[in-house]
Formats: C-alpha cells, structure tokens, sequence
C-alpha cells in the first residue's frame, strides 16, 4: 500500500494557487510519521481535515495534531499572529485535541495588529487592477519587516524591554506609513505589550529552538512530514508575480524554513486538485466563468477556508502542475476532489498553452509552450490547448470503497490519472474523492 514506509523526511505542497487539500493529505500522511512541521505562512492558509464527519479548519497549527500523539512545529519561516495562534489552541483544547506538542519555533516571526492595518491600507491603497486581494491577515507587511530586519521573533517574548523597544517602533513606522499611503492611523504600544504579555503566557511555554529539536529527532529516527502552505503559483518566485503571497511556497524553502538540511528530504509530494482554483486576484487561464464553474465551485464548496470568499474555478491545467513538479523536485502526486468532476460527461484537461506568433518571436519561444512563463504580459496571451477525455459519471459510496479496497480507479478516472501522470512525470498515488479522511484511494508502486 501507498506511504507504508514513509521517508525521514517528506515535504508535502501545493502545486497550484492553494486550496489542494493539502490539510487533508497532510492528516493522511501524518499517521506514518512523529512530526508534522508547517515552514511558511501564517494564517492566510486555511487547512480543512474531516475525520468522521467532523470538521476542522486549521490555520497555523501543523495538520498532524488532529490525529494526535505527535509533535507539531510551527517553524522558522512562518509568520504567527499570536493573538490568532492562542485562540486556535483555546478553540481544539475545547474540542478535545490535544495541543500538548505543539512548538511554535523561537525564530518564527511576530504578526503584530499593526502589520494586519498595513495589510489593509497597503491593499486600499492599490489602484484597482494592481490589487492583490490579499487576506489581510498583515502577512505581506509582517514578511517585509522580518526582510528589513525590524521584525520581532517569537523568542523577543522573553526579553521584555527589548519587545516593547520593537513594538514601539513597529507601531511609529506603522503609523507613518498608513499616514503616507492616505490613511491616518495610531498604535497604541501599551495595548499591544499588555495583550503580548498575557498570551505570552500560553505561548512562551511552547517556544523552543525548532531545528535543533527536529534534527534531534530525526537523528533518533524520528519522520519527519513538512507541510507547505498556498501552493507554487503564489510563491514569491515562481508564482504570479505581484498576485503572490510574501512567501517561497517551495521545496527549497521547506529546508530553509524549517532548519532541516535537504539531504534529509526523501520524498516530495505535490497535491493537485483535479480541477483548478484561485482565490483573490490575478491570472487564471483555464477560468470558467460558464455553468461548468460554477458547478466547480457549488459542488466543490469552494468558499475560501480563511476569508470565505468565493473561489475562481476552472479546468485542470497540467502546465501549471508540469512546471511545479520540476521546480520542486516532486516524486508523486495527490489528486484530490475527483469526486467533483463526476457529474460531468467530458472533462477538459489543458496540457500546453498557445501563443501569437509575434508573441512568440518577441520572446524567443515556440509558439506551443509547455512550461509556465514568468511575465505575465506573456501570459494573458497564451491560450490553453485542451484534451477532452470522458468522464467517470455518479460513482456510489459502496462503488468508490470498492475502489478504495481493491486500490483501483474507476474506468474513465483512470485515462485521467494516466493523462496527468505522462503529462507531467510524476506517478499519482492517492486519489481522494471526498473530504473525509478515509474516502481516499492509494495506489500500488508509493
Ligand atoms: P488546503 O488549503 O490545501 O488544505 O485546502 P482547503 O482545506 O482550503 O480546501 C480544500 C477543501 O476541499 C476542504 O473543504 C476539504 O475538506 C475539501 N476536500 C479535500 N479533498 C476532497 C475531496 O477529495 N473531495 C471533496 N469533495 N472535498 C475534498
Ligand atoms: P492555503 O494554505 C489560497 C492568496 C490570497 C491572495 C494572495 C496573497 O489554504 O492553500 P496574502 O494574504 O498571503 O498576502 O494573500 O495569496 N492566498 C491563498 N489562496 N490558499 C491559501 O492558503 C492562500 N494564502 C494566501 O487569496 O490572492
Ligand atoms: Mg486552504
């Protein structure tokens, strides 16, 4: 069976623009594994895990702690609003999950009240198309301070006159900036270090050096699974630059992120939703605006996990999948939502995009393209080139466990499973059809 052996060191991401299931696979997976680690972030990323009907809608806390019994490490990389963090841990207490092992890495940096105002601002700010649609959780703003320099870490909560110098002057430039940008503001410093000092109760305990932790473990023999957020099209590098979020959402970044050497990485896993979606702003071009879109997203369900907005939808696009599959070094795939799709007769799957000829020649590029292009002036003028294949139709609960039990995919989700797989080179090795945790087929050869 699938990941019965599992890695020391498994990364798990997005190949998309977020939204893959990445929370349920990582919940799946973290039954072979005594750590799960998140090393991006914050909480703009919402992680859904069902498990016997039961919801959970995770932001910060790694998704290995539904099923208990192992660590979870908030580490290095992320961004952590400790206002938000206490109230996750308060919020799974009173629903009987343990947050005993949850570590929240002294490195990690601070997202202060005054980074979500700037989120705010910054975003009114923008002139309309260049908006990002953030979530205006002060991600971006919180990502710039720690790249300036000026950010606060978690470990500050120990040094109190050196927290409250930070906070002070975070709250005096906050200030200036939202005044320049046209919205007058003020912080005040004794709110914020009052409030600070009482969840620096609850959360002190839980500060450790993360990568010496992790790499204790590991030489012990712990599995460790890292757990990515967003996915790699709104990676600050290789996504849709400026519709992006403010962190690399990539393989290399869950070692720099986490403080483990890559040689310890043994398996990567790309989760792909088998159709694509997109929320906030930006490019998108297999979007459906059409009835097939909207049934996407009524069927799916696909309202943002963190803002409830409304998510774009569209069909597959494997150059999307292709691209992040070779950036990120990914030896197999997780197909999530097929379930979605079945009430479809055809499914459209876009496996290259088209291009101008003038277009091309003014780049330097053929006039099929297989790869993601980084400009997006080039990008609004590709057009996707489809491959129609035939649906898998209405499957019952019993028809889906047979599936499940014998490890094999119903006729027609198998052509697609064949399609992505030489389309991209990487082998799919579960295949979900629905949120819960047990609605999913693993796949022979993992
Ligand atoms: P993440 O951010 O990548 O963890 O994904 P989200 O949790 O934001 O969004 C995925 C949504 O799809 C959640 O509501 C999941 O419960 C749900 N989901 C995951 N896998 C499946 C599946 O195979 N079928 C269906 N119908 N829903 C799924
Ligand atoms: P998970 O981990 C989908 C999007 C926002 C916006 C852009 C920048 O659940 O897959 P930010 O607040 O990060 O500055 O917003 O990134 N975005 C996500 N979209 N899933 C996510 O996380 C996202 N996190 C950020 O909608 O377009
Ligand atoms: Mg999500």
């Amino acid at each position: 069976m699938a990941c019965a052996v599992a890695m020391v060191c498994t990364v798990l991401l997005g190949t998309q623009w977020g939204d893959e299931g990445k929370g349920k696979i990582t919940d799946l997976l973290s039954r072979d594994h005594d750590a799960v680690v998140r090393f991006q972030g914050g909480n703009n990323a919402g992680h859904t895990i069902v498990v016997g009907g039961v919801k959970f809608k995770l932001h910060l806390v790694p998704s290995g702690v539904i099923r208990g019994g192992i660590a979870s490490v908030i580490g290095d990389g992320c961004v952590v609003d400790p206002w938000v963090l206490e109230k996750e841990l308060r919020d799974l207490e009173l629903r009987g999950i343990s947050t005993a092992n949850v570590v929240l890495s002294d490195r990690a940096h601070l997202i202060m009240p005054y980074h979500r105002e700037l989120d705010r601002v910054q975003e009114t700010s923008r002139a309309g198309s260049s908006k990002v649609g953030t979530t205006g959780r002060g991600i971006g703003p919180c990502y710039q301070d720690k790249m300036g320099r000026t950010g606060i870490r978690a470990s500050d909560l120990r040094y109190p006159p050196l927290l409250e110098e930070k906070v002070r002057k975070g709250c005096r430039d906050a200030a200036a900036i939202c005044g320049a940008l046209g919205s007058p503001v003020t912080f005040d410093p004794a709110v914020i270090l009052r409030e600070l000092h009482e969840l620096g109760e609850v959360l002190v305990p839980r500060v450790r050096d993360a990568p010496a932790l992790l790499n204790d473990m590991m030489d012990k023999g712990a599995r460790v699974l890292l757990e990515g957020a967003q996915g790699t099209f709104l990676d600050i590098d290789r996504g849709t630059y400026p519709f992006v979020t403010s962190s690399s959402c990539s393989t290399g970044n869950a070692s720099a992120g986490s403080g483990i050497g890559p040689s310890w990485f043994e398996r990567v896993i790309g989760v792909v939703k088998a159709y694509t979606t997109r929320v906030g702003e930006g490019p998108f071009p297999t979007e459906l605006t059409d009835h097939v879109g909207e049934m996407m997203r009524d069927v799916g369900c696909e309202f943002g996990t963190t803002t409830n907005r409304p998510r774009r939808c569209g069909w597959l696009d494997l150059v999307l999948v292709r691209s992040s599959v070779k950036w990120n070094s990914i030896d197999d795939l997780a197909l999530t939502k097929t379930d979605v799709l079945s009430s479809l007769k055809e499914v459209l799957v876009c496996t290259e995009y088209s291009i101008p000829r003038e277009a091309a020649e003014r780049c330097g590029l053929p006039t099929v393209i297989r790869d993601f292009p980084s400009h997006l002036e080039l990008l609004k003028e590709c057009r996707p080139v489809y491959r129609k294949l035939k649906g898998w139709g209405e499957l019952s609960k019993e028809e889906w466990e047979a599936c499940r039990a014998e490890g094999t995919l119903p006729p027609g989700l198998d052509g697609y499973v064949s399609l992505i797989e030489r389309e991209v080179l990487a082998a799919v090795t579960l295949v979900s059809y629905g949120p819960g945790r047990d609605e999913t087929i693993e796949l022979g050869g993992s």
